[in-house]
């Protein structure tokens, strides 16, 4: 015991423990979300106008769409089970589709899809008008490879686009991160967009409309490219 007490005063203090340099990172797996904005176009004044008041008749006069939204408890209209043949309908619509076949074509290229020398196509398109307090569950775009929105009335207090970490069904006992975390570590993202913003998304990612606060509607139209 004595002996003990002894060495171990005489032994020679340890040095401290350097800090830890930390390794290195590398990103896998990376979920990539894109955004474009069309109010730098010529003529965008007279563009998002023209999509507004078109959308706002297409709901006015759609009874189909009314009902198919009233079914589904859906606060507001929307025409996506009713018309599939909006680029047809109006040529505002066909602008837009133009518009967009670039981007969803420029996404696909950045996230390096192997298409084998084809393009994605546009497959459906559909009005969203959103009343105050209105709201989208969390879903994905089936049969879909792009999906997106564009943003036409965002009034004051209206909904963001929310997305979700498509690994959460994995993270069992995951701790949560912090609220003060890094954009890329956080397990949901919300998004707001002004009018004139495109958001493209590969379809399985989940996202959701939270409540819509404003008073006034909130008008998108969403596609699918396939
Ligand atoms: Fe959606």
């Amino acid at each position: 015991m004595l002996l003990a007490c002894l060495l171990r005063r005489i032994a020679p203090k340890q040095p401290p423990m350097s800090k830890t340099t930390p390794g290195q990172i590398t990103p896998l797996f990376v979920t990539e979300i894109y955004r474009a904005d069309m109010t730098a176009r010529a003529g965008f004044e007279d563009f998002i106008e023209e999509l507004d008041d078109t959308c706002r008749a297409i709901a006015d006069e759609d009874e189909a769409g009314q009902n198919w939204s009233q079914q589904k408890a859906y606060l507001g209209y929307t025409s996506y089970a009713s018309l599939n043949d909006l680029p047809e309908r109006a040529p505002i619509f066909a602008d837009l589709k133009a518009w967009l076949d670039g981007h969803v074509a420029a996404f696909a290229e950045t996230l390096e899809y192997d298409l084998h020398g084809r393009k994605l196509k546009m497959d459906s398109m559909w009005i969203n008008v959103l009343e105050h307090l209105g709201t989208h569950s969390g879903h994905i775009h089936p049969h879909s490879v792009i999906s997106g929105t564009f943003y036409v009335a965002i009034p004051d207090g209206a909904s963001s686009l929310r997305f979700e970490d498509p690994r959460l069904a994995m993270m069992m006992n995951a701790p949560l991160r912090k609220p003060s975390a890094r954009q890329d570590h956080q397990a949901f993202q919300s998004v707001a967009p002004q009018p004139g913003t495109v958001l493209l998304w590969e379809s399985w990612l989940r996202h959701e409309v939270p409540i819509n606060l404003s008073e006034d509607v909130r008008i998108s139209v969403s596609f699918n490219y396939a």
